[in-house]
């Protein structure tokens, strides 16, 4: 199975993403790392061990990584995660204690520890679904972790529109810096990079009445947790259907195949009167202006979801 760390901000779908990646024979879920971003950090911390206690994985390791955004005032999601991040269930939370290392620390020792195999399948998919402020902080901290690094798939960012402003995708809005440091750390690094962004983020969408028997035999199981995010989601948006949203990036770890992607270069937006936090994508096929900084040092160009099979993602995770 292809090993994979996951970086969350537990968050709805997040827990839809935990749960396919802590389940799928695929893959070999290796470690979990909380962010300040849906939720507070420590909200995030308890609703990760509570989805792992769903799928019987208490093995995976899972540790409290930062509070805040590199230069800005946190800006939670609670409005659409409900006040404890996770959907607001009558499910009980978690009572175990997260791993004592900070989050930067266990990215660290896992992924200095595929390097140290010297084998190439045992490196680590890394997967950020939150804002990148532990992902950037590692990076600079320890970028010899470079080496026990297979990719990054990250959600963030966005080709068209945004969601937390008309501009910006929330986990790239809510930390800026950090993604432009992460996005820089992997050129700099050799790290390939896969952006899967708002351009396919709501597409993969499972309906309330799929979910319906899984809600009917209420086993207190991960399927049964998976069908109450669902049907919180839709209530919450008066829809008849949700998104699996980052769930959606793990399955493109696990189905490649099922996204478009096109190579291209990707810088953050730090500073913009309505456009901080965003993501530009130059879709453009000539100038090059974004490929190089102002030194001359190359720029990050990264692979970019502009497509999705949404069926078959929406079926992979279901
Ligand atoms: C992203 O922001 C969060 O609200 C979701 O969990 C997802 O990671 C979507 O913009
Ligand atoms: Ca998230």
């Amino acid at each position: 199975a292809l090993p994979v760390v996951l970086d969350v901000d537990t968050g709805v779908d997040d827990a839809c993403a935990i749960l396919l990646a802590a389940l799928h024979p695929a893959l070999d879920l290796r470690a979990v790392t909380c962010v300040g971003g849906n939720a507070p950090v420590d909200a995030v911390v308890t609703n990760t061990l509570t989805v792992l206690d769903a799928a019987e994985r208490q093995d995976v390791p899972v540790a409290r990584g930062a509070e805040l955004p590199l230069l800005e005032d946190p800006v939670d999601a609670r409005h659409v995660h409900g006040q404890d991040g996770m959907g607001d269930l009558d499910w009980v939370k978690s009572t175990r204690d997260p791993d004592s290392r900070n989050a930067v620390e266990l990215l660290r020792d896992v992924l200095l520890e595929a390097a140290a195999t010297g084998d190439r399948g045992r490196k680590v998919t890394l997967i950020p679904l939150a804002p990148l402020t532990n992902i950037a902080l590692l990076l600079r901290t320890y970028p010899e972790v470079a080496e026990g690094i297979r990719e990054v798939v990250f959600m963030g960012g966005a080709a068209a529109d945004g969601n937390a402003t008309a501009s910006a995708e929330f986990n790239v809005f809510h930390d800026p810096e950090a993604a432009a440091i992460v996005l820089d750390a992997c050129a700099d690094l050799g790290i390939a990079v896969t952006m899967y962004g708002l351009d396919v983020f709501y597409r993969p969408r499972v309906t309330r009445a799929s979910i319906e028997p899984l809600l009917a035999a209420g086993k207190g199981d991960a399927a049964d947790l998976a069908a109450q995010l669902i049907a919180f989601q839709c209530k919450r948006f008066g829809d008849s259907s949700a998104t699996i949203g980052d769930a959606g990036a793990v399955c493109a770890v696990i189905e490649p195949a099922g996204v478009r992607r096109e190579n291209l270069p990707v810088r953050v937006e730090l500073a913009g009167t309505w456009s901080r936090g965003r993501t530009i994508v130059d879709r453009r096929d000539w100038s090059g202006d974004l490929t190089h900084d102002p030194h001359g040092r190359a720029r990050s160009t990264i692979d970019v979801c502009l497509d999705v099979d949404a069926q078959r993602y929406a079926s992979l995770w279901f």
